[in-house]
C-alpha cells in the first residue's frame, strides 16, 4: 500500500472502492459525540506519509469542522503529503461581497482548506468569477488543486438513456458542463437565462430552440431547492417538449427539492454519487482514483 484513504462512516461506499483503485489503505475515522454537540475523532495511528482524507462538503458546516480536527492530526501524527478528496465543494457559490459586509464564503474556505491540505481534489466545483480551483483554494503549489468533471460521465449516461435528446442548461454558468457533454456525444444543446431574486424565487428565459417534441435533459453542476430545474422544466413542457428529465453532478436536495422538480414535471433524476442519494446513477470513483494517480505522478 502506499497511503491510506481516511473516510467517516457515511462516505464507506465511496471510500472503499476509491481505495482499492489506487491500491491506498482505507482507515475509518472514528467518531464520538460528546453530550454537548462536541466532537471527538480518532485516527488510526501511526499514519503513512501518504494521507487521502476523502469529505464531501454537503451540508458542510460540522464537516469542515471535523476536516480541521482530522487533518491537523494527521499533520500531528506526520502525515507529510495531506490530500483532500472534497467531491463536492461547498461555499464555492458565494465569490464577491454583493453587499457591504457581506463574507466572501469562496476566498474564506477556500483559504481555509489551503491551509490545512497539500492537494485538493473536487468534482465540477461552481466556479463563476474566479477561472481555476488554484485561486479559489491558494495551495502552495497550484498545481495540487485539480479538478475533474462529471459532465462526460453524464453525457454517457444520457446518450445511453435519452439517444438523440436536446441537452439544456439552465443558465448561463451551466455552458461549460454543457458544451463538455455535447461535444462528447454530438448533443443538440442549448442554455437558458436565468434570474434569481431569492433563495426560492427564479426566473428562467428559454433560448430561441424548437423543443417541440423532443426529450430534453437538462444538465447542470448541482440542483439545491430545484427551483432552477423545476422552472426550466416548467418552461420546456410549456413550449412542447415531449419529456424533460434531468442529470446534475451533485445532488444536494434541500428540502422540498425533490418534491418541486417533480410537479413542475421532471420525469427522471440522474446524479453522481458525489453526494449521496437515491437518484445516484454514476460513480465518480475511477475519475477520482485517476485524478489521484495524475497528483501522484506529478509529486
Ligand atoms: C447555480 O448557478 C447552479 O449552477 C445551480 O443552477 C443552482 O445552484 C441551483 O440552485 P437551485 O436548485 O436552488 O435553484
Amino acid at each position: 500500500m502506499s497511503g491510506t484513504l481516511l473516510f467517516f462512516d457515511d462516505e464507506r461506499a465511496v471510500a472503499e472502492p476509491l481505495a482499492a483503485l489506487c491500491a491506498l489503505s482505507a482507515c475509518c475515522i472514528a467518531r464520538h459525540r460528546f453530550p454537548d454537540g462536541e466532537l471527538k475523532l480518532t485516527l488510526p495511528a501511526p499514519l503513512p506519509e501518504r494521507v487521502v482524507v476523502l469529505r464531501s462538503l454537503d451540508q458542510p458546516n460540522e464537516k469542515l469542522v471535523e476536516l480541521l480536527l482530522a487533518a491537523r492530526t494527521a499533520r500531528a501524527l506526520r502525515a507529510r503529503d495531506l490530500t483532500l478528496v472534497a467531491p463536492y465543494l461547498a461555499y464555492m457559490r458565494q465569490d464577491i461581497a454583493f453587499h457591504p459586509g457581506e463574507a466572501v464564503s469562496q476566498r474564506v474556505i477556500g483559504g481555509f482548506l489551503a491551509s490545512l491540505f497539500d492537494a485538493v481534489i473536487t468534482v465540477d466545483p461552481h466556479l463563476h468569477r474566479v477561472a481555476t480551483l488554484a485561486e479559489a483554494i491558494p495551495l502552495a503549489a497550484p498545481s495540487r488543486a485539480l479538478v475533474v468533471s462529471a459532465a462526460p460521465l453524464l453525457a454517457d449516461l444520457i446518450a445511453q438513456k435519452r439517444p438523440g435528446a436536446l441537452l439544456v442548461g439552465p443558465d448561463e454558468e451551466s455552458a461549460q458542463w454543457i458544451a463538455q457533454a455535447a461535444a462528447r456525444h454530438g448533443f443538440d444543446h442549448a442554455v437558458c437565462r436565468k434570474i434569481r431574486s431569492g433563495d426560492r424565487a427564479v426566473q428562467v428565459e428559454l433560448p430561441a430552440v424548437n423543443v417541440t417534441g423532443r426529450d430534453v435533459v437538462i444538465l447542470d453542476d448541482m440542483a439545491s431547492t430545484g427551483r432552477t430545474v423545476a422552472r426550466a422544466t416548467e418552461a420546456l413542457l410549456a413550449r412542447g417538449a415531449a419529456r424533460v428529465d434531468v442529470a446534475v453532478t451533485h445532488a444536494l436536495f434541500a428540502d422540498d427539492a425533490l418534491a418541486v422538480m417533480r410537479a413542475a414535471g421532471v420525469g427522471e433524476i440522474w446524479s453522481t454519487d458525489c453526494v449521496a442519494h437515491a437518484t445516484n446513477a454514476v460513480a465518480m470513483a475511477p475519475a477520482l482514483a485517476a485524478a489521484l494517480a495524475s497528483l501522484r505522478r506529478s509529486s
